[in-house]
């Protein structure tokens, strides 16, 4: 297996592989880049096929948080935690103190917070074991409403830019995916005016949307044709690709889900077809950004953290002034101002 030539290990500063025969516990610790600040990122538990994929996702996953939260403008670095294993059957409190020992032994270079497979309650029982936790119960909570309010923010920048609009009264949104944050996305969106089309696998999502905000319900296929301003997608990654994109009746994408663009190349052709791409990572960060105040001096304080969610809006401006200064795709220019901020030389 080679390491540091793959692509995914870019120069990672650390890499642990973790184990714990009495509780079954195997878990990857990858920390890409600890220039601005400990490594925060989730704890993910999945079953993964082979050892080989987890190590790549671990990999490519810690990478992704240096650039979120070097773009977040939060004083911390890249990371990222994977346990082997399937969440439903093999998760027990004694493997999660396993990992919380783990964490605790890297003396603090990578911050554990929740995600895909863990739970809010499964970093209270890391938290017993190591102080390097982040996203616990009495401090933010549940990210969603924050990530949400990020991404709302964000629409409002690409809308504001692309539509020339500074009110949302009347714009036109479709949202794909009404779990936590689509519905809170679609509750801001609906207190400022805008028209809501949207689609979930889950008819009593819709009917709730529909209800509570006067939506208008589509067929979760036929989201992608939606004549609108905006396409928000907030349920699956890679639903930019060969497929969907001669559909795309819309002037901007923005929205929630990880890793929207099948390939990079579906920046490129999105920007080819004049549409304004709000990089996923940049847009969803108001979930990290929130939980990572629990570590300002004081404890969390919610205005505070979401004042901070609120500059998703100037950060995505940022981004695409230089995509159109150095003629690129807004993922590209998001990725070099990143890289400016974590390797300044
Ligand atoms: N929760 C957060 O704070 C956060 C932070 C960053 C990124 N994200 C990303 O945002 C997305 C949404 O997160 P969430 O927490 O709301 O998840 P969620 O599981 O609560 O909601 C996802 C919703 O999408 C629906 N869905 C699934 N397939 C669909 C399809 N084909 N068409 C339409 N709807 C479909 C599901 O039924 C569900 O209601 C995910 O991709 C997640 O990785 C979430």
């Amino acid at each position: 297996m080679p390491v540091f030539g793959d692509q995914d290990f870019d120069n990672h500063e650390q890499v642990v592989f973790a184990a714990d025969p009495e509780t079954g516990l195997r878990a990857i610790i990858a920390i890409h880049d600890t220039t601005r600040g400990p490594a925060l990122g989730g704890c993910r538990m999945w079953a993964y096929a082979d050892e080989q994929s987890a190590i790549n996702d671990a990999l490519r996953l810690s990478r992704g948080m240096t650039y979120k939260n070097a773009l977040a403008d939060l004083p911390l670095g890249g990371g990222k935690s994977v346990i082997i294993g399937d969440a439903r059957t093999a998760k027990t409190a004694g493997l999660m103190a396993a990992m919380g020992r783990a964490v605790d032994a890297l003396g603090g270079r990578y911050v554990v917070a929740e995600d895909v497979g863990t739970t809010v309650e499964d970093i209270e029982v890391i938290r017993r074991h190591t102080n390097h936790v982040a996203g616990v119960a009495h401090g933010g909570g549940d990210p969603s409403p924050a990530t949400a309010f990020g991404v709302f923010s964000g629409i409002r920048a690409a809308v504001e830019h692309k539509l020339r609009r500074t009110s949302l009264d009347g714009v036109r949104v479709a949202v794909q995916g009404l779990g936590h944050v689509g519905q809170n996305l679609c509750r801001h969106l609906a207190g400022e005016g805008a028209k809501l089309y949207v689609s979930d696998i889950w008819p009593e999502n819709v009917a709730r949307v529909v209800e509570e905000h006067g939506a208008t319900a589509v067929d979760p296929d036929a989201i992608y044709g939606v004549d609108a301003d905006v396409f928000a997608p907030c349920a699956l990654g890679a639903v930019i690709n060969d497929d969907t994109l001669p559909r795309l009746s819309v002037s901007i994408v923005a929205g929630a889900a990880n890793n929207q663009l099948a390939e990079d190349r579906h920046g490129v052709e999105l920007a080819r077809r004049g549409i304004l791409y709000a990089p996923d990572y940049v847009i969803n960060a108001g979930g990290v950004i929130s939980i990572s105040h629990e570590r300002e001096p004081g404890g969390y304080d919610r205005e505070r953290a979401f004042r901070h969610v609120a500059r998703i809006h100037d950060t995505l401006k940022l981004i695409i002034e230089r995509a159109e200064r150095e003629g690129v795709p807004t993922n590209l220019a998001a990725d070099r101002i990143a890289q400016e901020r974590f390797r300044p030389h």
